[in-house]
């Protein structure tokens, strides 16, 4: 007979939580997270699709966009030559459906930052939806940068990566932006559904460090938009406090941020919250679990314009990079390892720590040198 293992303490509550009254989704859902079971990999064309397609492909989901192919667990595209030749992106399906919000998005040659980029599935699917007129990938960590200009140079992504503190850029850049991108740091749950050990992720503490980190960059993201400027907020947790209660918090602070419905995930529609915020979880299969939501600064007033020459000063996508193999999201790039560096100190504070960025010798050199592309 086989015995299940015992549910660790905060899961289950975490699932209570979630399912008071659902004995049978608590149990399929923390089922998915102790015995994860291989899922599809996605991925996002950057070249045109080959004929024919080296991979058999699943039947598209609902929320799957053209450019985008799912594919049985049992195939490795990122070992394949076209993914060094930078054809396509690899990525877990729920980051395509955390992206798809932008599908929502209406605005020509948007200026767009993804404020929390590495390893750069986000700005990927940026690039593909919107077109942007102007790409800035922010990544504060200095080795995630690393990867990130890696697989931007592989997939030739038009645009600007720089290694800043949202603070600064959030300074820099005021009102500038018509989409700002915050796929946040978390407690990253949904790594257990992937088979990555993340130990401590449904601790009460790491939970509410994660939302209060993830609140200071939203709050940097939210100045970074123009007036009508979008806001795609995303995470891949399951925790109320690191998702719906912060798309509350944006609600109760910023009152000129409006929640957007995007049509295309209503079947998604979060029941912890009553506006629009999307949820897909494990135990359907189509991904590990994942988070999003839109917002749109609906307020009038003049615009400002990029400061170019800082931009330039700060612009590492011209740099010499070494390219990494199998550097994107399903080919180990994800963030189990950083995460653990992101953890918060064993006492009892919940601020977030300054590890959180770059120190002085992991800064771009000098900041002089590069120029756009
Ligand atoms: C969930 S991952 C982003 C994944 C990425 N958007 C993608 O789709 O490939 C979160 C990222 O935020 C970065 N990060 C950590 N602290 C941050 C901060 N204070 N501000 C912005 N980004 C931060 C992490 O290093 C990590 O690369």
């Amino acid at each position: 007979m086989v015995v299940a293992a015992p549910v660790p303490r905060f899961l289950a509550k975490l699932a209570n939580q979630l399912w008071p009254d659902d004995g049978e989704t608590q149990t399929r859902f923390t089922q998915a997270l102790l015995d994860p079971q291989p899922l599809p990999t996605g991925i996002a064309w950057c070249r045109p699709r080959p004929e024919p397609l080296p991979f058999p492909v699943l039947p598209a989901l609902t929320w799957q966009p053209s450019w985008v192919d799912r594919l049985a667990p049992d195939v490795q595209p990122g070992r394949h030559p076209l993914h060094n030749r930078g054809y396509y992106y690899c990525l877990d399906m729920s980051s395509v459906f955390a992206g798809a919000v932008l599908g929502a998005i209406a605005v020509a040659q948007p200026v767009v930052i993804d404020l929390c980029a590495a390893p750069g599935g986000k700005s990927v699917l940026a690039w593909r939806y919107l077109q942007p007129g102007l790409l800035i990938a922010n990544e504060p960590i200095g080795k995630r940068v690393r990867t990130l200009l890696s697989n931007w140079r592989r997939c030739r992504i038009p645009g600007v990566v720089v290694q800043q503190d949202p603070a600064t850029l959030a300074q820099r850049l005021a009102h500038t932006a018509d989409v700002v991108i915050v796929d946040a740091p978390c407690s990253g749950q949904s790594l257990l559904a992937k088979g990555v050990k993340n130990p401590g992720c449904f601790h009460p503490r790491i939970v509410r460090w994660n939302r209060q980190r993830q609140r200071k960059i939203l709050a940097h993201a939210v100045q970074l938009l123009k007036p009508g400027g979008y806001l795609a907020y995303m995470t891949c947790t399951y925790s109320l406090e690191e998702n719906e209660a912060n798309g509350q918090w944006l609600l109760t602070h910023f009152p000129d941020l409006q929640p957007i419905a995007v049509p295309l995930l209503a079947a998604y529609q979060s029941p912890w919250a009553d506006f629009p915020c999307y949820r897909l979880w494990p135990q359907t299969g189509e991904g590990a679990g994942a988070f999003t939501c839109l917002w749109q600064l609906q307020l009038a007033g003049p615009e400002a314009q990029v400061d170019w020459e800082w931009l330039q000063q700060v612009n590492m996508s011209a740099a010499p990079v070494e390219i990494q193999i199998n550097s994107d999201e399903t080919g180990g790039g994800e963030n189990a390892h950083d995460k653990v560096k992101d953890r918060p100190p064993d006492g009892d504070s919940n601020e977030p720590s300054t590890d959180d960025f770059p120190s002085a010798d992991e800064s771009p050199a000098g900041g002089g040198g590069h120029v756009l592309e």
